[in-house]
């Protein structure tokens, strides 16, 4: 087991432990907290993980009690967040007790929302279930729910605990490792090849353990610098300016528009900055099976939707591009370059 420290300040923030058979572990860590009785929130796909929780939490003497939330996205409304307040309130949930989020990004971010606002914040744990709420959702202490917009509500906080458990990530289905494998590969290219290379070497078959561990540790090394995003935590971004465009006009998924914002960003970093990186970068894209354009994409409607970006800066679209791999750079990108961007993955 490897562990992981988000700090603010000279305080522990939050710690991210990563290893395999994590059940033990986990209650241990709520022990250890003082936590009174825990809530598990759970999507359906992690219901029956949530209910093993809940038996050995019970097994240590825990009160708990377990809420699951509707599939995907549709947990992230208000009216969830309601239902789960009122949850919590008839059980009388207060704040020596924890909300644990047990599930993918979307699960960990609702979850995340409720406990930093339920009687104005009690602690939260998060197990994440997918590749991507591992290396990237349940890190770094954003929560979000979405109102019109992806993520228009939320708020910053960090989870006292993650606790991600490997053995569950090695039994995700092969979309869902792909998925993450897009946000694993973008810590690669923004500061460690060495991830970029496992995956050119071994696919979606790369060792998970090895590149959960590395790609957290990029993250966590980002936040400690910047939590609330003023400056470098932008860089983690990469691929995401038309990677969100491409979500929202297309519907695929996160994990599938980033490898194609990579890909765009890649070609506006080579165009504005000289990175030379860009077909390396298409190359290992593929090889783990990720889409590199989006040919469908109507360009009005993906733009429109970029220009809704909450990195969209007073002086017009801003953009996290390469001077080379290791090198990230936050750019003001004219209208000509972003067009040029997006003619590289189809969307013209
Ligand atoms: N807070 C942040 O910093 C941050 C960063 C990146 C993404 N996100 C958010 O994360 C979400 C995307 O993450 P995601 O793809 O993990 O979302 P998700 O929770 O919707 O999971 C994707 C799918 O995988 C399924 N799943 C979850 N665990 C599983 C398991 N163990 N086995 C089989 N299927 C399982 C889910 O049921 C769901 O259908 C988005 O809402 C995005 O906004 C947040
Ligand atoms: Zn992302």
């Amino acid at each position: 087991m490897r562990e992981h420290v988000i700090r603010e300040g000279s305080s522990v923030a939050s710690t991210i432990a990563v290893g395999r058979s994590m059940t033990s572990e986990l209650v241990r860590r709520a022990a250890a907290r003082g936590y009174e009785r825990v809530a598990l929130l759970c999507q359906p796909r992690t219901r029956d993980l949530a209910e093993r929780y809940s038996k050995a939490f019970a097994a240590e003497g825990f009160a708990s009690s377990g809420y699951a939330v509707p599939d995907g996205e549709e947990a992230k409304q208000m009216s969830v967040v309601e239902e789960v307040y009122r949850h919590l309130n008839e059980h009388r949930f207060t704040r020596s007790d924890a909300i644990i989020g047990v599930g993918g990004g979307s699960l960990t971010d609702v979850a995340g929302f409720i406990a930093g606002t339920y009687l104005r914040g009690i602690d939260a744990m998060y197990v994440p279930t997918t590749l991507l709420g591992a290396v990237d959702a349940a890190i770094g202490g954003k929560t979000g729910v979405n109102v019109d917009g992806k993520n228009l509500v939320g708020l910053f906080k960090h989870p006292s605990q993650v606790v991600i458990d490997v053995n569950t990530l090695d039994a995700l289905p092969e979309d869902r490792r792909r998925d993450g494998a897009a946000e694993a590969l973008k810590t690669g290219f923004i500061s460690d090849m060495s991830i970029v290379k496992d995956y050119e070497a071994f696919g979606i078959d790369v060792d998970l353990e090895s590149i959960v561990n590395r790609s957290v540790a990029v993250k966590v090394d980002v936040v400690n610098d910047d939590f609330r995003e003023e400056g470098r935590r932008a860089i983690l971004n990469y691929g995401h300016t038309v990677g969100h465009g491409i979500e929202s006009a297309t519907g695929r998924t996160h994990g599938e528009s980033v490898a194609i914002g990579v890909v765009a960003a890649g070609s506006a970093s080579e165009a504005v900055l000289g990175f030379r990186g860009a077909p390396r970068q298409v190359d290992v894209l593929g090889r783990v099976g990720l889409p590199v354009s989006a040919p469908d994409a109507d360009a009005d409607e993906v733009r429109s939707f970029m220009s809704l970006d909450k990195k969209r800066g007073p002086e017009g679209l801003r953009m996290v591009l390469l001077r080379a791999f290791g090198q990230p750079e936050v750019v003001a990108v004219d209208d000509a370059t972003v067009r040029a961007a997006l003619a590289s993955i189809g969307v013209e």
